[in-house]
């Protein structure tokens, strides 16, 4: 499976640490940015909206945001249509948002996660599958309201 990862300057050292851990476990990894740690300057919406693209675009079939609380970035993935991406700090939370809402992207914060809770969280995440049945209602819910204001 091919894995979009993005992060800002806060997220960069999570994100080749889990990077570089789903590699051994046989993923492909692309890295859409940021890649400076120092510059403090640069804009998380910029790596949300790559990964999120990147998804809907099929280049990668899921992908990892982190920020310094993973909330930005998914903010701005969530805004490309038919992306939905979570915010987690917890590995039950990381499964439901596959098993229940059908989610593409992991989002976490690395200022709120260490590296053993982050992985733990990755697992979760890319073990989990869809069920589908009353879930795909409800997660087609959430698509029409992307279609009625595409119409508006
Ligand atoms: C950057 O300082 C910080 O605002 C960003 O990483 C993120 O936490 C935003 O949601």
């Amino acid at each position: 499976m091919k894995v979009a990862f993005g992060s800002d300057h806060a997220g960069i050292e999570l994100k080749l640490f889990l990077m570089d851990y789903l590699k051994s476990r046989g993923y492909e990894c692309i890295d859409y940015g940021n890649y400076d740690p120092n510059d403090r300057g640069d804009d998380y919406p910029v790596p949300g909206r790559k990964v999120a693209e990147a998804i809907r675009a099929g280049e990668a079939e899921k992908g990892v945001l982190i920020c310094g609380t993973g909330l930005g970035i998914s903010l701005a993935a969530n805004k490309v249509p038919g992306i939905r991406a979570a915010v987690c700090s917890e590995p039950y939370t990381a499964s439901m948002s596959v098993m229940h809402n059908n989610c593409q992207i992991l989002s976490m914060g690395a200022r709120v996660v260490g590296r053993g809770l982050a992985q733990k969280m990755v697992d979760a995440f890319f073990e989990a599958s869809f069920e589908g049945g009353r879930h795909q209602t409800r997660v087609d819910m959430i698509t029409q309201i992307e279609k009625d204001y595409e119409r508006s």
